[in-house]
């Protein structure tokens, strides 16, 4: 993006100036948005350990945004900051996958690259793992060529954006059929008074740029992505007095997205007869069960009859290696979730641990 949009380019400029000058380390913060509230799997609490201090000292995260199984592909990290999801996802890809981090703030570019040789010593070989300076509202022009990515993962960064239909579509873009945006972000139960949104610190806390969850359905599906599925919903607690007043009612809460990008022909199959999928237990860490989501968890070697858009993403998505599915005549209608019926049932675990 050349930033010619003068609004666009300020909102930038605040974001760069709170993450690259304002904020040092993580205990910085002031609100549990950017710091993970649930712990990761062992196996990345363990990979987290072994990650070069000065790059954990500057996580913002507010999720656990990095999927098992991924060994081999390629992946893409949006606002990878100091870098430490790409640093765990690049040794979970191992030598023969790739990781991509692209953030627009130099002083968190520069704490990611000046620790990858560092990393490589502990790996014992030298990781596919790179930081490019871009936009993510235009990941081409970062560098990032369509079609080039199995999975895309972001920690805390889109409400950040200005522009997020230009964001979720970019992602789609840069994203392989079958490829998935997974993602962790901050979402709201409404939308956002504009009044608030002009908040400088409010909006790098995450709070003033985050979507009311209705309207986030709403964009992703008209890109093309199918209905978000959703992994983990907590909410988010806002520390400081001054900061809780002015958000007063809006409920925020941190989510675990994901986005399924399918060749069109798969997606726009309308077929609503369900499918029987089994998980083959051969993700390493989910041996005993894998959960796609919210709504739809599998024992290994258990059949289960599922609906037609979760059978087309177990089919025919990155996860296809991992599960065996056959069509099924019967009709399975299962309700995928909306964050909005889970916020008005407040029907989400809140498990707030990380690493021990
Ligand atoms: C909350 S921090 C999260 C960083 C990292 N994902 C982590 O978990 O530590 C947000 C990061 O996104 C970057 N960012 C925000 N908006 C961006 C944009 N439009 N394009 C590129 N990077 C952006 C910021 O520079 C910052 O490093």
């Amino acid at each position: 993006m050349s930033c010619s949009n003068s609004s666009t380019a300020a909102a930038h400029n605040a974001v760069k100036d709170y993450y690259g000058k304002v904020l040092s380390t993580t205990s910085d913060l002031k609100t549990s948005a950017c710091s993970a509230r649930s712990a990761p799997h062992p196996i990345v609490c363990r990979l987290i350990k072994s990650i070069p201090k000065a790059v954990n000292d500057k996580f913002y995260g507010c999720g656990n945004p990095i999927p098992l199984g991924i060994e081999g592909k390629d992946i893409l990290d949006l606002g990878s900051g100091s870098g430490r999801d790409c640093y765990v996802a690049a040794a979970l890809v191992g030598p023969n996958g790739s990781v991509t981090g692209v953030d627009m703030t130099d002083e968190q570019l520069q704490t990611a690259r000046n620790n990858v040789d560092e990393f490589g010593k502990t790996l014992g070989y030298t990781p596919k793992l790179k930081f490019v300076t871009g936009y993510i509202e235009d990941l081409k022009t970062a560098g990032i060529p369509d079609n080039s990515a199995d999975i895309c993962i972001s920690n805390c960064v889109v409400n950040l954006s200005p522009s997020k239909r230009e964001v979720f579509s970019s992602v789609f873009n840069a994203l392989r059929a079958g490829g998935e945006f997974h993602f962790s972000d901050m979402y709201a139960d409404q939308t956002i008074p504009e009044a608030l949104r002009q908040h400088q610190m409010l909006h790098g806390e995450g709070l003033s740029g985050a979507l009311f969850t209705n309207e986030f359905e709403r964009i992703v599906t008209e890109i093309g992505f199918l209905f978000p599925r959703i992994l983990t919903i907590t909410p988010v607690d806002v520390y400081d007095p001054q900061l809780k007043q002015l958000v007063g009612n809006i409920k925020y809460f941190s989510i675990t997205y994901r986005l399924f990008k399918l060749n069109e022909q798969t997606r726009d199959n309308g077929k609503d007869t369900g499918y029987i999928a089994t998980y083959l237990g051969t993700i390493t860490g989910h041996e005993d069960k894998y959960v796609l989501d919210i709504d739809n968890t599998f024992e290994r070697n258990v059949p289960v009859h599922v609906s037609g858009s979760t059978g087309r993403i177990l089919k025919s998505s990155w996860l296809a290696d991992f599960f065996n599915v056959e069509e099924s005549s019967e009709e399975v209608t299962t309700e995928i979730s909306s964050a909005a019926m889970l916020i008005k049932v407040n029907a989400f675990g809140c498990s707030a641990s990380s690493c021990k």
